[in-house]
C-alpha cells in the first residue's frame, strides 16, 4: 500500500476514552504502542489465517516495550465464534500464568476481536485490551465501541459484554492480503453509515466505490476515518445502546436472520448486512419514510460493491415465517415484538415496529425464489 500519514480519531467515553489510529506501517512500529500502560505480559490473540502473515512483526514491535509476549492462534471462521474457542483463550492465559496486569491484544477480523475482547472482559474479571483489526469490516465497525461476545446456536452475538479497548490500531497495510469477498463485506458496513447519518458520505462512496474496491490507500483511509468518526460520535452519546446506538444496526435485523438461518459462516456478516439493508430500506419505503428511488439508489451501490441484494430462501414452505421467527430472537426485540432500524429522507434512522403482513411482503419481494 502507498504510505499515508497516521490519522487519529478520538472516542470520548470519559475514563474509558481511547484513540483509533488509522495509517500504514503501524503494527510493525513499536512507537504505535508507546502510550499503553505497563503490563506483566502480553497475550496476542489471532487466528490460523492472520497469525502466519502478521503476528511476527507485531510480536517484534510489542517485545520492545514488553518483556513477555505470547501468541494464541484460534481456528478461523464465524462457526468458531463460540464457547469452545473462547475457552482456548482462557487456556492460553492460564497456561502461561497470565495475571490481572496482562494485556490482551486482538489481531484479526471481527470474529477474533469480538472473542478476544470478551475474553479480556471476563479473565480475572477484566484485563486491559487492544484491538488491531485486520479486515475492512473490523476497521470500520467491530473494533470500535466495545461490543464483544460470541454466538449461540439460537442467535447471533447473544452472549457478550460491553468492554472498551485501550486503543484501536487500523493498519491499512493489512488489507492488502484480504480476499476480495471480504473487501466487499466491509464495504457494506461503510455504506451503512450514509443512510443513517451522513448522505454526503454516501455520495462520496458512490463516487469512490471503484477506488475502494481496488484498495486505493487514500480512499480506504478516508472511508475508514469517516466511518470511525460517525461510529465514535454515536457511541460517545449512547455507549450501552440505551437508544441511539441501535441505528448502527441498520440492515442487521434481517441480516442476522440470514446468518443464523443459513448457518454461521455461509453468508459473511457484511454480505448479510448488505442484503439486510435493502430489505430495511424497502420496509422504510412501505412505512412511507422514503421514496422508492432511494431504495433503488441503495441497491445499486450495494451491487456495485460486489454484494448480493436478493435474500436467500431459508424455508421453502414458509420463508417469511422463518425470517420472522429468527428475527424475534434479535436483541432489539422486546416481548417478541421485532423493532427494525428504518431510515428517512434526511438520513435520520429510528426504531419502529411494523405489521407482520408488511414484513412478510418485504421478505417476499426481496428473496430469490
Ligand atoms: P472475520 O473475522 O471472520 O474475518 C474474515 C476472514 O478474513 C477470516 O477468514 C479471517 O481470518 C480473514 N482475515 C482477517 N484479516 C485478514 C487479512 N488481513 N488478510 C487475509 N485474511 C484476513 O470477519 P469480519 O468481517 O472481520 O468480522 C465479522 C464479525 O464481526 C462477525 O462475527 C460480526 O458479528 C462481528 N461484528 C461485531 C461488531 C461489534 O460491534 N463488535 C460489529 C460488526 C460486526
Ligand atoms: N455494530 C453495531 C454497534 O457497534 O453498535
Amino acid at each position: 500500500m502507498t504510505a499515508i500519514s497516521t490519522h487519529i480519531v478520538p472516542i470520548e467515553l470519559g475514563e474509558r476514552s481511547y484513540k483509533i489510529h488509522i495509517g500504514t506501517g503501524l503494527i510493525a512500529d513499536a512507537s504505535t504502542f508507546q502510550n499503553l500502560p505497563k503490563a506483566s505480559s502480553v497475550m496476542v490473540v489471532s487466528n490460523t489465517t492472520v497469525a502466519p502473515v502478521y503476528a511476527r512483526q507485531l510480536l517484534t514491535a510489542l517485545s520492545q516495550p514488553y518483556a513477555t509476549v505470547h501468541l494464541v492462534e484460534l481456528p478461523d471462521g464465524e462457526q468458531h465464534k463460540n464457547w469452545e474457542t473462547l475457552n482456548l483463550i482462557f487456556d492460553a492465559l492460564l497456561g502461561h500464568a497470565c495475571d490481572r496486569k496482562t494485556l490482551v491484544v486482538a489481531l484479526g477480523g471481527g470474529v477474533v476481536g469480538d472473542m478476544a475482547g470478551f475474553a479480556a472482559a471476563c479473565f480475572m474479571r477484566g484485563v486491559p485490551f487492544v484491538q488491531i483489526p485486520t479486515t475492512l469490516l473490523s476497521q470500520v465497525d467491530s473494533s470500535v465501541g466495545g461490543k464483544t461476545g460470541i454466538n449461540h446456536p439460537m442467535g447471533k452475538n447473544m452472549v457478550g459484554a460491553f468492554y472498551q479497548p485501550l486503543q484501536v490500531v487500523c493498519d491499512i497495510d493489512t488489507l492488502s492480503s484480504l480476499p476480495q469477498r471480504e473487501i466487499s463485506a466491509g464495504l457494506a458496513e461503510i455504506i451503512k453509515y450514509g443512510p443513517i447519518a451522513d448522505m454526503e458520505f454516501f455520495t462520496w462512496i458512490e463516487r469512490n466505490i471503484d477506488a475502494l474496491l481496488q484498495r486505493d490507500a487514500s480512499a480506504l483511509a478516508y472511508a475508514i476515518r469517516r466511518s470511525c468518526e460517525i461510529k465514535a460520535h454515536v457511541v460517545g452519546q449512547d455507549e450501552r445502546e440505551g437508544g441511539l446506538r441501535a441505528i448502527l444496526n441498520f440492515g442487521h435485523t434481517f441480516g442476522h436472520a440470514i446468518e443464523a438461518g443459513m448457518g454461521y459462516g455461509a453468508w459473511l456478516h457484511g454480505e448479510a448486512v448488505g442484503c439486510g439493508m435493502v430489505m430495511a430500506a424497502q420496509l422504510s419505503h412501505q412505512l412511507g419514510l422514503i421514496d422508492s428511488a432511494f431504495v433503488d439508489r441503495l441497491r445499486t451501490l450495494i451491487v456495485r460493491a460486489g454484494l448480493k441484494v436478493a435474500g436467500p430462501v431459508l424455508d421453502a414452505k414458509d420463508n417469511a415465517g422463518r425470517y420472522l421467527e429468527l428475527m424475534r430472537h434479535d436483541k432489539k426485540a422486546e416481548a417478541g415484538e421485532i423493532r427494525f432500524v428504518v431510515i428517512n429522507e434526511s438520513s435520520q434512522a429510528s426504531m419502529q415496529t411494523a405489521p407482520d403482513a408488511m414484513v412478510r411482503n418485504v421478505i417476499d419481494m426481496c428473496c430469490t425464489p
